[in-house]
């Protein structure tokens, strides 16, 4: 026998050459199946933007790769890693069953070692995309799709017969001056070979060379702990912050080692009556939930596309916290939100369904995949280990509560409802509060009879509770106002004030720690939700990425004038959109401390922001009635509709400046490609982004239009050849597969803009 740990684990993406079916039939584990091949991540139905049937995926599929021996297999572990596949999973190798995975959002491992033989073996895998009941989220109605297919990753390792699982590194206090972390080592051993050997831990420049010398400790068995003392004078991460440090895991044997990096944040992040506080300093939550889908290829998009979405909800929308709703995301979401200084609340799938027994082992085998898989995560701050908005169900939640601390003592735990006076099992009470709205509802959908119009309840009335308990808000809006891109402005602008008067209520109230919009992107669904066309429009973006007005009331709080200044009147600019006419009242979203605003050739007019209806608003929007507009100059129907001229104004400087004309006409089709992140990665898919610009450069609201899009080069268009523009807006991705140049042809059918081509390139 070869030594135990001659080398490290060798990783390559297994990603090609996969023969897809629909349907499954036994007779096909051991049946090479003819055909074409795909590639991963891989959407087993492609759906239509819109009225798609949901139930197309809801079915068996079949996956099978001819998988080729090479001699750098022999003696060796060779290991199928799985990031995520939906929903069940079984895999075979020359008709052994190897691998069975009954959860569609964390990852599995297929080992193949004792089933491989020189030559050619068969892989099967049938994943099964039905709503299996006894898999979370399903056995009731969901208000998400759960895309079928191997949607992430698939990595071949060739790994030593011992090599590292996992490791968890806790902080014992990250607000001390010399970092003491307590460090617990997995070793993966299949073959249950003598262990004696030491972890070491070896901190990392940018370079990739060590600092200093190594901490460690002796390891004679598959597991072990000790705690080391890792240095002083850490730089603690924060939002503004994200500093993050590298090390290198190793186990070192006489006979060999193994290795893996990981990244280290020291922060020190509670939930407290008072608030949140991140490295003992208040923090208002202020975030949006995020689903992880896509346009038409469901969540079968890569490492890249998932983590801009990190981006944009940070540098877009100005958001300090996502929450995976309502289920584990991909792995380059997470290390792109721990980069960039995004706090993450995580939570295991589910959707306001529990159940039978086989259901909630399956969560609480989730909780624990999900902890085990993300512990090291500085961005995230929280886990939600309830079923969103489920009933109480104290046994189960004590059972998800328990794994969770058991696991990871460093985080709290919360666990999202809609109900209230529920059992507070967990650390801190997350409340899904659409309580703003209600009173335009039937008496029996209200919380309270005769309630004025309130953007958030008092946590006691929600909790139940005598005492204040670390609380937050986890959703509000979504389907108590949808509102779409292309909807007239005054649905966008009341869309806008409901989220302003929800943020405005969180920021007042010391006893909320924040509140998580309901939500980024607007996003494909089940019949049972959204616009009757498959698509619950309760973004502050659509599908594709393009923001809303809303989206500019998130910005316009998160970021200073000085970072980057917003001024985005919600107005299309037109005198007869509105009912009667006219754009008044007008809200403008600004971090400003001040807006003019010039009618024609008017004298320019200056308002400031609304400090008394939005007190608490780090930055109130600047709101203009109608009477603010001198009598001479007001307008009517009938009369000719002119330019509008709006500054932003900080100490008396102008800093930015909206231009609008009256006679918008399309002028430029923008294209933006989204700047690459993970250059690093085998492939890309990288968004493409059109907007439909006028005259002024402002978007063309109600521009419908069709896009042609042809791909050359090495890539894939993701979804179909042409795209829709809705409301001046549309999107597509392109999967890059290597360094060359792809070019990009975009043509739309009325012809309105002539064609362009843009290049994909670093
Ligand atoms: C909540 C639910 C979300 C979404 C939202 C729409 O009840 O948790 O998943 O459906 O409503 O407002």
């Amino acid at each position: 026998m070869t030594s135990p740990l001659a080398s490290c684990t060798s990783r390559s993406l297994l990603n090609t050459g996969w023969i897809f079916r629909e349907g499954f039939d036994p007779a096909w584990i051991t049946l090479p199946l003819p055909g074409g091949t795909v590639r991963l991540p891989h959407n087993a139905v492609d759906l239509p933007w819109n009225y798609g049937n949901e139930t197309a995926y809801q079915q068996p599929f079949t996956y099978q790769r001819i998988f080729h021996w090479e001699d750098r297999f022999a003696d060796k572990e060779v290991v199928l890693c799985f990031e995520g596949a939906m929903a069940a999973t079984k895999v075979w190798v020359n008709g052994q069953l190897v691998a069975d995975h009954a959860d569609g959002y964390t990852p599995f491992e297929a080992r193949l070692t004792d089933h491989l033989e020189e030559g050619e073996n068969l892989i099967t895998i049938a994943i099964d995309g039905s709503e299996d009941g006894d898999i979370p989220p399903f056995g009731g109605r969901i208000d998400y799709l759960t895309y079928a297919g191997i949607y992430r990753d698939v990595w071949l390792e060739v790994r030593p017969a011992i090599t590292i699982e996992n490791v968890k590194v806790e902080i014992l206090d990250p607000m001390a001056e010399t970092i003491t972390a307590k460090v617990k080592v997995w070793l993966s051993n299949p073959q249950g070979q003598p262990v004696a050997g030491a972890i070491l831990l070896d901190r990392l420049d940018q370079h990739g060379d060590p600092i200093g010398d190594p901490v460690g400790f002796p390891l004679i068995s598959d597991e072990g702990e000790a705690e080391l003392v890792l240095g002083n004078g850490f730089a603690r991460w924060s939002p503004n912050n994200p500093v993050l440090h590298t090390y290198e895991v190793t186990y070192k044997a006489e006979d060999g080692q193994d290795s893996m990096t990981l990244r280290l944040g020291i922060r020190k992040a509670e939930f407290r009556p008072d608030g949140f506080f991140l490295n003992e300093q208040p923090l208002k939550i202020m975030g949006l939930n995020r689903h992880q889908s896509f346009p038409h290829v469901g969540y079968a998009l890569g490492p890249e596309a998932q983590a801009q979405d990190a981006d944009i909800l940070k540098y877009e929308l100005g958001v300090n916290l996502v929450r995976t709703s309502h289920y584990p995301q991909s792995k380059a979401f997470l290390e792109r939100c721990d980069e960039i200084g995004l706090l993450v609340f995580e939570e295991i799938p589910g959707w306001q369904h529990i159940g039978g027994e086989a259901f909630k082992d399956r969560s609480v085998k989730n909780v624990e995949a999900m902890i085990r898989r993300d512990w090291n995560h500085p961005s995230i701050v929280l886990w939600g280990v309830r079923i969103n908005e489920s009933p109480d169900d104290n046994a189960f939640y004590e059972r998800t509560n328990a794994v969770a601390r058991a696991l990871d003592p460093t985080r709290q735990t919360g666990g999202v409802r809609c109900i209230t006076d529920s059992q507070l099992l967990e650390d801190v009470y997350t409340m899904n509060d659409f309580v703003l709205g209600e009173e335009h509802l039937p008496e029996f959908l209200q919380s309270r009879i005769n309630r004025p119009r309130t953007p958030l309840r008092d946590q006691r009335e929600v909790t139940g509770l005598t005492e204040i308990v670390p609380y937050l808000v986890t959703e509000y809006n979504g389907h108590m106002y949808p509102t779409k891109i292309f909807d007239g402005e005054e649905r966008q602008e009341e869309h806008v004030l409901r989220h302003l008067e929800v943020l405005d209520a969180a920021h007042a109230d010391p006893h909320i720690a924040g509140s998580i919009g309901w939500c980024m992107v607007d996003y494909n669904t089940h019949a049972d939700f959204g616009s009757g066309d498959r698509i619950c429009y309760h973004g502050v973006m659509t599908m594709g990425r393009a923001p809303k007005f809303a989206a500019m009331a998130y910005a316009s709080q998160g970021f200073s004038a000085s970072e980057r200044p917003i001024l985005e009147p919600a107005t299309h600019w037109s005198f007869g959109d509105r009912k009667v006419g006219g754009v008044f009242p007008l809200v403008i979203l600004t971090n400003c401390d001040a807006v003019t605003f010039h009618y024609g050739h008017d004298e320019p007019l200056t308002f400031l922001p609304a400090f008394s209806r939005f007190p608490y608003l780090p930055h109130p929007p600047v709101i203009i009635e109608a009477t603010d507009i001198p009598e001479d100059k007001r307008i009517v129907w009938g009369q000719s509709w002119r330019d509008g001229l709006f500054t932003g104004l900080v100490s008396g400087q102008t800093v930015i400046e909206r231009r609008f004309v009256a006679d918008p006409m399309p002028t430029a089709l923008e294209i933006d490609v989204a700047p690459l992140i993970r250059a690093q990665d085998a492939y890309q898919d990288r968004m493409v982004r059109l907007t439909a610009r006028d005259q002024a450069g402002n978007r063309l609201p109600f521009l419908m239009d069709q896009i042609a899009i042809t791909v050359d080069g090495p890539a894939i268009l993701q979804g179909p050849t042409t795209a829709p523009m809705i409301g001046g807006v549309g999107a597509f991705w392109v999967r890059v597969l290597g360094d060359e140049p792809v070019t990009v042809d975009v043509q739309t059918a009325s012809g309105v803009f002539a064609p362009q081509t843009v290049t994909l390139d670093g």
